[in-house]
Formats: C-alpha cells, structure tokens, sequence
C-alpha cells in the first residue's frame, strides 16, 4: 500500500488506485499532472497538504482508520467536499447508472421479473436524493451556521431558538438505516435474482458500478460519521456552554 507524503506525485498515486482520479477531480485537481507532487498541487488549489494527504489516503486505503486527524481541518473544507461529492453523485454516477439501468430492462428477456427489480432501484435512487437534500438543506448549512457563530460570537436569534431541536441523532439515525444498506440490498438481488437476459455485458457494467459507487459512499459516510458529526457535536456542546455564560451577541437577521 502506497503511503503518500508531500513529495508523492499525483501520478503514483493514481497509478496505486486509479479510482482516486473521480476524488482528484471532485477536488478540481485536474489532468496534466505532470510530475507534479501532492505538495505542489495543494499550494497551487490553496488546500493544506495534509488535509489533502488524508482526504486521498483515507480513499486509496481501506485500512485507513485515523479520522481524528480530520478533526483540526477547517470545517468549511469538509462540507464543501462533501457537498462537491454529493454534486459528483447527482451529475456523473447517478445518470450514469439510470442509462445503464435502462439499457439492462431492455436485455430482459422476461420484462415482468425485471420490473421488480426496476423497482426497488428506483426507490433507492429515491432515498438516495432525498438523504442528500436533508444534509445539503439541513445538515451542511446548521454546521456553517455554528461555525460562524464560534468566529464571531454573534447569533441570530430565530437560529438560537431552533437551535435546540436540531437532532444529531436523528442524523447519526439517517446513517444507521442508511442507504448503503440499501445498495448492498439492490446488489444482492441483482446477482440473486436477475432473470434471464439475451446478453450480460450491461449487466456487468452495471454491477462494476454499483461495486464502485459502495466504495466511494462508504468513503463518504466515513467522513460524515467519523468527522462531521463529532465537529458537530464539539461545535453545539461549545456554543451550547457560550450561551450558559451569556457570552454569545445576539443580533437580528
Ligand atoms: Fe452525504
Ligand atoms: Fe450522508
């Protein structure tokens, strides 16, 4: 397992896990890499060069397990990484898979016995968008709100009021019941229960995908779990003690 310092080039590292590339280019790190070091791209996009080296090896490496390093980062990179990855989803590899998806009703030969299975994809995709609308509407926007009120020890009123009921266990509960449990269940029943086809290359590509998309959601839960929800926990504990001190200004919208 290739382990990344500042002076690894982009280029080994793609050559490592050539899946990295779909994270390289999330984070607009784009070809003609050259000889180019993992140092001199993080100066060149203005990212801190161990954020970067964490954000690719936690990627390339399943083994990786140091999240806490995460915790000092800047919050603002982390959500908007996120929220570029969930963009990713929406615009590469969720249309990528409904044409694929598509293509594969059409080499059924029993159209019935795939319908159900058409189905259950469907109401994946489903869940899937509407898990990344709660973060990208609810989630995303409280952290910035929070982290906005640590740098300036000002508040807004009306946000202090709903403050309170925002549930971070009802987001850590989102995750539990999640929709990789889902993606495991929808790969299940495509290699249990696929009927016959006139032809099996779709339908690889369409397995190979959804291989892929698992590794990389898993990828991206782990930062939500194992960083965003304990900067938010951290963040609500340290304003919720602000507020017992009056220390927090209240200000109107
Ligand atoms: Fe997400
Ligand atoms: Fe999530």
């Amino acid at each position: 397992m290739l382990k990344i310092s500042p002076k690894t080039k982009i280029v080994d590292i793609i050559n490592e896990d050539y899946t990295v590339l779909s994270v390289l280019l999330r984070l607009k790190i784009l070809p003609g890499y050259g000889e180019k070091t993992i140092d001199q791209i993080a100066q060149e996009i203005n990212l801190d060069t161990d954020f970067l080296i964490n954000l690719l090896s936690a990627f390339i490496d399943t083994e990786f397990s140091d999240y806490t390093q995460f915790l000092n980062y800047d919050i603002k990179f982390i959500t908007n990484f996120l929220k570029e990855t969930h963009d990713f989803y929406k615009e590469e590899k969720i249309p990528e898979l409904k044409t694929l998806f598509s293509k594969l009703i059409e080499t059924a030969k029993l159209k019935n016995n795939i319908k159900i299975i058409e189905h259950y994809f469907n109401t994946y995709l489903e869940e899937f968008y509407a898990h990344m609308e709660y973060e990208e509407k609810q989630v995303f926007p409280y952290v910035q709100e929070l982290n906005n009120i640590l740098e300036t020890g000002e508040a807004n009123k009306s946000f202090i009021e709903g403050f309170k009921n925002f549930s971070i266990q009802e987001y850590v509960d989102q995750h539990e019941d999640g929709t990789q449990e889902k993606l495991n269940d929808l790969k299940n029943i495509l290699l249990k229960y696929t009927p016959e086809l006139t032809e099996y290359k779709v339908y690889y590509q369409v397995i190979s995908k959804l291989y892929r998309l698992g590794k990389d959601l898993e990828y991206h839960m782990n930062l939500e779990n194992r960083v965003l929800v304990p900067r938010l926990s951290q963040m609500a504990a340290e304003i919720n003690k602000l507020l017992d001190e009056n220390k927090i200004k209240f200000v109107q919208p």
